[in-house]
């Protein structure tokens, strides 16, 4: 398979955590015979600095034509005195809606290895597999532009939504809880917001045509107590922009750390961008100790999503979890034992694992 693959590395850990993930790709690529080439933009503020804006139009034009998109982290403190239009974030939001990536898939999966590292009780959290269905290019991220002031009196930002944006992503939420364990969560609040109440109405609406599929409306406030009380009860979530930012960063305390977290964001016709759900830690930028693993898991989902390589994604998720299992981690991770490991050394056990694979299997061969 040939495929095209861009990479938008960003700011802070962003450059450090793509280093490993394109390393991991080139190893798969070998092992199954896959052509991928790899081309790297600019986004957030490296952008700024080397264009004078978070997102240059040759990054999105490459973007619209490659077979997929890997992006790291944008943002950092030494842009924080940009105007609020030129901002790094704003980098990340214009290509989110410019390529219409509209659905942000956020799983939420707990390594048994790392059940010790929540500092969720084990029993709370043993066994959690949620994915959180995140709208991404509506809400109040994107309030009208005319709308949205700040005169140092008052200030105003708008939270609106076209009806057809919510039936786009409830019925992708719909669909998808089919694959899985058949419960959808829809969260929402109903009981304040118009927006929500649209909501509401629309996942009743279309709840006629997935009869297999059950149904439950939360109150984000009490979805943000369920999802750390009892994590269990969840199995596919639905909601808006902002929910979904909030509550995914929540729901990562149950896998012990917020750089576990792999995501996609995708369009109908399939063209995804795989992030990990991180930012770009400027704190602990150009140390060498960022966890890789929520962007390599990001590159595992985009082989399954994009690409439909299950047994390639497979294989990088297996490597992941042996080398958890080893015990090794980065900082990040509140692993009792184990070994303490860099971000390149993270990254290597997980090649060598995979190289494991390659050594028994031709082993395998030899024997046949
Ligand atoms: C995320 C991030 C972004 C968001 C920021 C960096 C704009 O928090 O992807 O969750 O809020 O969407
Ligand atoms: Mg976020």
């Amino acid at each position: 398979m040939k495929k095209q693959i861009i990479m938008l590395p960003g700011d802070g850990i962003g450059k450090e955590i793509m280093d490993g993930a394109k390393q991991i790709l080139q190893t798969i690529a070998q092992e199954y015979n896959h052509t991928f080439s790899f081309h790297e933009y600019a986004i957030g503020g490296s952008a700024i600095d080397q264009y004078g804006v978070p997102l240059p139009d040759e990054t999105v034009e490459a973007c619209q034509n490659a077979d997929a998109v890997l992006l790291g982290a944008v943002g950092g403190p030494k842009w924080d005195s940009v105007p609020v239009h030129l901002r790094p974030e704003q980098g990340l939001l214009k290509i989110r809606k410019q390529l219409g990536l509209f659905a942000n898939l956020r799983p939420i999966k707990i390594y048994p290895s790392l059940l010790h590292a929540s500092p969720l009780r084990e029993e709370v959290v043993s066994g959690s597999d949620i994915l959180i269905i995140r709208e991404l290019t509506g809400g109040l991220y994107f309030g009208t532009p005319s709308e949205r002031r700040n005169n140092g009196n008052s200030v105003v930002d708008t939270l609106s939504y076209e009806r057809y944006e919510m039936e786009r992503i409830i019925e992708k939420a719909f669909k998808t809880a089919q694959t899985r364990r058949k419960h959808l969560t829809s969260v929402d609040k109903a009981n304040v917001l118009e927006s929500s109440r649209m909501w509401r109405e629309i996942v009743i609406e279309k709840a006629r045509d997935y009869p297999d599929v059950t149904v439950e409306h939360l109150l984000v406030d009490a979805a943000a107590m369920k999802l750390i009380t009892d994590p269990n009860q969840f199995d596919t979530v639905v909601t808006e922009n902002l929910f979904g930012d909030i509550l995914s960063d929540e729901a990562s305390v149950i896998t012990g750390s917020l750089g576990m977290l792999p995501s996609a964001s995708v369009r109908s016709d399939g063209l995804g961008l795989y992030e990990p759900i991180h930012g770009s830690a400027p704190d602990i930028a150009g140390k060498g100790i960022a966890n890789p693993l929520g962007m390599i898991l990001s590159a595992a989902f985009m082989l399954r999503n994009s690409f439909g390589l299950e047994e390639e994604a497979n294989e990088i998720e297996r490597a992941v979890d042996e080398a958890l299992t080893a015990g090794f981690h980065t900082p990040d991770l509140n692993v009792k034992d184990g070994m303490k490991v860099t971000t390149k050394e993270m990254t290597e056990a997980i090649l060598e694992n995979l190289s494991t694979r390659s050594i028994s299997d031709s082993i395998c061969h030899m024997y046949v």
